[in-house]
């Protein structure tokens, strides 16, 4: 498990940046150096004001920065100036903290932040951006070195720097889990790592086969069906708001690996597959947040873990299956998998759980990554006031969202000649038609909002706040909504 850096905040102290050894990093207002600023000026004789006055820094954007190699003066190796105003947005203090994560190096860092307003927003960004995933590494790069933070008040960063590693580390576990292989994170690994979250004060379930054999799971149970690994049905739940108060349920796809099965997909990037469990790291993600933080709401996660393998017990295209709901199910394509797990996961949540509302994550279809490409999710609900709520909090924290419609004339589409409906309809609106399935084991009462994150989950290019690979898309905002929404 990838932890997030320590950080060690410091009262703010000139004399300890002049003997920093490593790396120094100040943020800088062009228009306003602060009295500390000046004093290091004159102890560089004048450098940091000329690359500051230089076209270069200029240039720059807020939130990006420039690098002084063993800058005179100073006893550090390098001295990191980034740009940023006290007057900029919170998310481009975060993103410019992740400029600072991402040159973070082996030797030690000192990271003077004074007074700036988002001081903590800073340190979080630097945080997220400092992940790496490195297990299978025979010779992994040299870990970090110590990163000491100075602000005038340091006790008050401090506390905000202890609640934002709550959810860091919710970020880290998603991420730890959608890198992982699926040789390594098989059914049972994943649900093993989901229960030892139980030291953290969480109450884990597992159903295996013959339990949902019994529940009549057969659309979720015929996807697993061809592989070695046994289907199972992990719920998480955290019970810290009122009794009395229906729970929020998450649902996440978590197929561990998805060849296509019967149906199989073709061999280049089919590696990419293993991030098909990325709905069920969103969830465990955020669970371990609520965990850690000790959120007071109650939260109900429930992931489905299968592997989809062509096998000779696979699930066939034209196969017949009864979802535990009692709605027959055509299987077209047997690659059209992860509905069909939900289709189960969905219906037992609503069943068992009668959640207050309930959002499910899926890396569902290819389809939505035609529409919004990998920095945005498609969004789908049959609940505006609802749907408002996420919306609001995944915009505040930087998640990119977009939704997109649901309708009559789509659902028409899952006409099956043989059964009541199939689990794929073509390419045209290949998300919405997948959307509509999910919301036919979706009660009109129950608020729901479906979240296709097959873009958003793993990106080929760093972000502001993620190296390549996987991004934990959806944790910030879920929690974000829980507190401001479902917390007593
Ligand atoms: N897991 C895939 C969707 C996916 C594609 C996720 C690319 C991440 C990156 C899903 O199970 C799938 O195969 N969907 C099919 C559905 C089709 C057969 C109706 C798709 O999108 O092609
Ligand atoms: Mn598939
Ligand atoms: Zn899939």
């Amino acid at each position: 498990m990838t932890h997030p850096i320590a950080i060690d905040v410091k009262a703010t102290d000139f004399d300890a940046i002049l003997v920093e050894k490593g790396r120094v990093v100040l943020i800088i207002d062009p228009d306003a150096l602060t009295v500390l600023q000046t004093k290091i000026d004159k102890s560089t004789h004048g450098a940091l004001g000329r690359a500051i006055k230089s076209d270069s820094f200029s240039v720059l954007p807020q939130g990006k920065s420039l690098e002084l190699a063993f800058p005179v003066g100073l006893l550090a190796e390098t001295l990191q100036v980034v740009k940023l105003a006290k007057s900029v947005p919170p998310l481009v203090a975060r993103r410019a903290g992740g400029v600072i994560g991402a040159n973070l190096s082996k030797v030690s860092s000192l990271i003077s932040l004074e007074d700036h307003p988002h001081a903590d927003e800073l340190t979080f960004g630097a945080a997220l951006r400092a992940y790496s995933f490195d297990p299978h590494k025979t010779k992994p790069p040299a870990p970090l070195g110590q990163v000491k933070v100075q602000a005038n008040n340091p006790e008050a960063l401090a506390a905000k720097t202890a609640s934002h590693a709550a959810l860091a580390e919710g970020v880290f576990f998603t991420r730890d889990l959608v890198n992982e292989p699926a040789n390594i994170l098989t059914t049972d690994s994943f649900a093993a790592r989901l229960a030892a979250m139980r030291d953290l004060g969480l109450e884990i379930e597992i159903l295996e086969e013959p339990q949902m054999l019994a529940l009549g799971m057969h659309a979720l149970l015929g996807v697993g069906q061809g592989s070695e690994s046994p289907s199972k049905l992990v719920v998480l739940r955290w019970n810290g708001g009122k009794k009395e108060n229906a729970p929020l349920a998450l649902v996440g796809k978590g197929v561990v690996f998805d060849t296509g099965g019967i149906s199989i997909k073709p061999a280049g990037g089919m590696e990419e597959m293993t991030m098909d469990m990325g709905g069920a790291g969103v969830v465990a993600g955020v669970m371990r947040s609520l965990a850690l933080r000790k959120a007071r709401a109650n939260v109900v996660g429930l992931v489905g873990l299968v592997e989809n393998m062509p096998d000779g017990r696979a699930q066939r295209p034209g196969d017949v299956v009864t979802s535990m709901k009692g709605t027959t199910i055509e299987v077209i394509n047997t690659d059209a998998e992860g509905r069909l797990v939900l289709a189960d996961v969905l219906w037992y949540a609503q069943e068992t759980y009668k959640p207050h509302a309930m959002i499910n994550l899926a890396t569902l279809t290819g389809a939505i990554i035609v529409a919004l490409g990998h920095e945005t999710t498609g969004g789908f609900s049959n609940n505006t006031l609802f749907y408002d709520k996420l919306a609001k909090a995944a915009e505040a924290e930087g998640e990119g969202l977009w939704r997109m419609p649901l309708g009559d004339a789509y659902d028409a589409k899952l006409t099956s000649r043989i059964a009541d409906i199939v689990n794929s309809c073509g390419r045209d609106a290949g998300a919405i038609t997948a959307a509509q399935f999910l919301q036919r084991f979706v009660k009109p009462e129950t608020p729901w909002i479906h979240l296709d994150i097959a873009g958003t989950a793993l990106v080929k290019t760093a972000t502001d706040l993620a190296p390549k690979g996987a991004t934990g898309w959806g944790v910030l905002a879920l929690n974000r909504m829980i507190a401001d929404h479902f917390e007593d």
